[in-house]
């Protein structure tokens, strides 16, 4: 018996990646970072592979060893690692790393001497993103440094890279100023002799709807799980979670009663209450009460009052609702659920967060299927 779980859908995994493989001839890079936005990154960076994913991309180290421990062999990169984090561990693991500045490129070398071995890395140029990557001004000095580390016997430059500022509009001008700017990097690096196996600044959106941004590898994290990168357009992707959980409780209340912390919300009738044993500890975000809809008893219905730690209440009105009935919070909406995209439309924000809150969560079992 199962009091909540997340069912992630291996297959469509699979099939996402198979669409995003018909989208580009580049390789495509599955990123499962975030524990595979909440999926689990073993299953999914396995599923991935499966559909036709050449390549794995993570934030962090830790990220990178995990799917190293489950027996996962494709070639990996970490791309967001502090000073003094485990490079060398990660080396030995046969693990690629970025660098972005003359100081990050020494901890991958250092590291490289370590572990006895040349480093694979990633050179990232900030084409405009503003977070990580070399400004274009000092691109010049960090690819010369490296180009001194590879000929060292250091590093073997594998890729180069960037990263959009529209993700999910990569039609934008700035898109396009970007492809601009990654273009030169690239002649830099050229000059210098380097020859990157792959050249790749395109995520999910990207990656279906704008070849120019292809080169020779893709990134694609959302699409893999289903979610559409651009929800008004339909990819033929299928969205891979669904969460559930059971009933835990219910019961007949007067009119007047109120529900919940703060009481939110005031029954206007007679009602069945049920509890659904899921809150913010859970991923469910406390915005969601009087929101966000679920599915119970063959209709949706508004989550009731606030939600708390650990469960959540939902007014069924007359309908038969009884402890043990499944609740569906979310799923690719085959049944009439609602999907990761409404609720991320409902509490402001993207499917992204919505579904990776969902990542690691103890009280929750995952199936797979
Ligand atoms: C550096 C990087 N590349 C690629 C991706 C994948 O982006 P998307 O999920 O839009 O495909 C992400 C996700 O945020 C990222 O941080």
């Amino acid at each position: 018996m199962w009091q909540a779980e997340i069912h992630v859908d291996l297959a469509a995994i699979r099939h996402n990646v198979a669409r995003l493989n018909a989208a580009t001839t580049a390789e495509v890079m599955a990123v499962v970072k975030g524990d595979g936005y909440g999926h689990g990154a073993v299953e999914s960076a396995r599923a991935a592979l499966g559909g036709g994913a050449s390549r794995l991309g993570v934030a962090t180290i830790d990220e990178a060893l995990q799917l190293r421990a489950a027996g996962i062999t494709a070639p990996t990169l970490a791309w967001l690692v502090c000073p003094g984090m485990p490079r060398a561990r990660a080396l030995a693991a046969d693990i690629e790393l970025s660098a972005a500045s003359p100081a990050e490129l020494r901890e991958v070398c250092d590291a490289a001497f370590v572990a006895g071995r040349p480093a694979g890395v990633h050179l990232k140029v900030d084409t405009g993103l503003g977070r990580g990557g070399a400004r274009p001004e000092r691109w010049l000095e960090l690819v010369e440094a490296v180009a001194k580390a590879q000929s060292d016997g250091l590093v073997e430059v594998v890729g180069v890279w960037s990263h959009f500022v529209h993700t999910d509009r990569p039609h934008h001008p700035t898109n396009a100023r970007q492809l601009a700017v990654f273009a030169e990097a690239l002649d830099v690096v050229a000059a210098t002799g380097l020859r990157p196996a792959v050249r790749h600044i395109a995520n999910s959106a990207a990656a279906l709807t704008l070849p120019a941004s292809h080169f020779d590898l893709v990134r694609a994290g959302s699409a893999v799980y289903g979610l559409p990168p651009m929800p008004d357009r339909d990819f033929g992707l299928r969205p891979a979670m669904t969460v559930r959980a059971r009933v835990a409780f219910a019961k007949r209340v007067p009119a007047g009663a109120g529900v919940s912390y703060g009481h939110t919300y005031v029954t206007r009738e007679p009602t069945t209450l049920a509890v659904v044993p899921l809150g913010y500890g859970d991923g469910i975000p406390r915005v969601a009460g009087n929101a966000a809809h679920v599915w119970l008893g063959g209709a949706r219905r508004t989550i009731t009052g606030r939600v708390s730690m650990d469960q959540f209440v939902v007014d069924c009105g007359d309908d038969p609702v009884e402890p043990g009935d499944v609740v569906t919070l979310l799923g690719p909406g085959d049944m009439g659920e609602p999907t990761a995209e409404e609720w991320a439309s409902i509490l402001g924000t993207v499917s992204y967060e919505v579904v990776t809150n969902f990542g690691g969560r103890s009280r929750i079992r995952r199936t797979y299927g």
